[in-house]
């Protein structure tokens, strides 16, 4: 009984609470009710405020400077930008159009009762940042330059965000960000040492901001990397052989675009012969002879510098008579990086040999470690089984002399048990003694 009192107790105090907040007092309804707006420079503001039961009590809008702007559907500031959107007895909203930062701040809207009761409404205006600018490249830049690349973005509220991107791939740069008045100059910077690697790389600085709401602003900038050439032979054949055709190609890479190669045979001009052309980076023999052989150097260079390349030429004679093992086979290719900037070639014998019967000569090792290995588990093999043949006979002999004392058996059943067994014993004692 004392419990159903206390709960109609609590449910009635529960009521008589919650009252009061909604219903009861038409009074208790009638205060101004405001949000804080947020718009972007240039923007349209409105600002509304909204009284949810009232009396025709006059509603009344001013700005941060506390000077009225609209009393009820009264304009009292001459601005252009300021409008009535709507006024009810419930409802105040204007607009402020081509909003400005100076527009910033803490509005009011009164609702004058007795005594007046007001709400405050922030207006936030973003600054919106100004494209970005890149500065700091040199064109073209030398392979092995430090460059700074500065990106710089004006005029941002709040401080926006720059990042930059190699090709698409973001790269860390390093921010700094001043305030100048309201808005803010936001800076990014990115150290490089160039290398040929760069040549044609995208470097974009992308403003990222909340007033930016469509694309990001970005700049972009495309590097031009200068470098030496680097120059490689390639060739047709991996066995050149008396009679074949063989292309040797010079593959060259600088920037700017190395002048046209240059090929030489053991240091001087090449032979003229008609079954050796060379045309633009190819050098071409129609029919290898054995007098061909020889080192055959290309060169390039730009104004950076010159790189060569070699290809030690050493013609087989023709697949029927193939060289014996014996002779020392030598055709190798040399890219040479050290020729890079017109040093000299380092000696081709010890660089590049690739020697086709290496290969062979290994495998004639791996084969002659494998038979031995073979004959010797072969053999260990044959000492196990005859060592186990041979404890097998030991123990059998043993059993024989054992039955051999049975001879003297107690009965005759026995007796021809032992004489089959040593029968059957001395058959396998004259092969063990085989
Ligand atoms: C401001 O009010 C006008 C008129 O009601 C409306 O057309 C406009 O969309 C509103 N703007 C914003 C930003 O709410
Ligand atoms: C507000 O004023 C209008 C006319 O001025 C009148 O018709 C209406 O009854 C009034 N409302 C209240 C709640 O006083
Ligand atoms: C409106 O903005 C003011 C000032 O920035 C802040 O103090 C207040 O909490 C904000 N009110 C709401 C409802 O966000
Ligand atoms: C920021 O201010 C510092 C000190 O005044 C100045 O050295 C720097 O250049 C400024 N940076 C920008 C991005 O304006
Ligand atoms: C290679 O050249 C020599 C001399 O020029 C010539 O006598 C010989 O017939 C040539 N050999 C072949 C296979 O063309
Ligand atoms: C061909 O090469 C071998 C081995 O390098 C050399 O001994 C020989 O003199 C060369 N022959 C000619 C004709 O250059």
């Amino acid at each position: 009984m004392v419990i159903i009192i206390y709960l109609l107790t609590c449910s009635l105090s529960l009521h008589t609470k919650a009252y009061p907040n909604t219903h009861v007092d038409p009074h208790d309804g009638q205060y101004p009710l405001v949000q804080n707006v947020t718009v972007t420079e240039g923007g349209i503001a409105n600002l509304t405020c909204r009284v949810e039961f009232n009396d025709n009590t006059s509603l009344q809008w001013s700005n941060p400077a506390q000077q009225t702007l609209f009393f009820g559907d009264k304009k009292a500031l001459r601005d252009n930008r300021i409008e009535l959107v709507r006024a009810t007895s419930s409802e105040l909203t204007i607009s402020i159009s081509d909003v400005t930062l100076s527009d910033e701040g803490m509005y009011t809207c009164s609702l004058f009762t007795m005594p007046v009761r007001t709400a405050k409404a922030y207006l936030t205006v973003l600054g919106v940042p100004e494209k970005p600018e890149i500065d700091g490249l040199t064109k073209p830049a030398m392979e092995g330059d430090h460059i700074t690349l500065t990106c710089i973005t004006q005029g941002s509220k709040p401080a926006a965000d720059l990042r930059w991107f190699r090709n698409e791939k973001e790269v860390k740069g390093a921010k700094e960000v001043n305030a100048s008045g309201k808005t803010f100059t936001v800076r990014s910077s990115l150290q490089l040492q160039v290398d040929r690697n760069d040549d044609g790389v995208a470097y974009t600085c992308r403003v990222d901001h909340v007033a930016l709401t469509q694309a990001p602003q970005q700049a972009t900038e495309v590097l031009e990397v200068h470098y030496a050439p680097r120059v490689e032979i390639t060739h047709s054949l991996e066995v050149p052989q008396e009679g074949q055709y063989l292309k040797l190609e010079c593959v060259s890479k600088g920037n700017p675009s190395p002048d046209p190669v240059m090929w030489t045979k053991d240091g001087s001009e090449l032979p003229d012969l008609d079954r050796m052309i060379v045309e633009g980076r190819e050098l071409t023999f129609t029919s290898l002879n054995k007098t061909d052989n020889g080192t055959y150097r290309c060169e390039a260079s730009n104004h950076l510098g010159t790189s060569s390349a070699q290809y030690v030429l050493y013609v087989y004679d023709a697949p029927t008579t193939l060289p014996p093992p014996t002779t020392p086979p030598l055709h190798p290719i040399t890219p040479d990086p050290t020729a890079l900037l017109g040093s000299h070639a380092s000696d081709p014998t010890v660089t590049g040999n690739r020697d086709p019967n290496a290969l062979g000569q290994h495998g004639t090792d791996h084969a002659l470690i494998g038979g031995v290995v073979a004959v010797v588990v072969f053999v260990t093999l044959c000492l196990i089984i005859v060592l186990g043949r041979y404890l097998a006979r030991h123990k059998g002999t043993y059993l024989t002399n054992e039955a051999k004392g049975a001879d003297d058996a107690p009965d005759a059943d026995t007796a021809i048990i032992n004489a089959e067994g040593n029968h059957a014993h001395a058959e396998e004692k004259k092969e063990y003694f085989i």
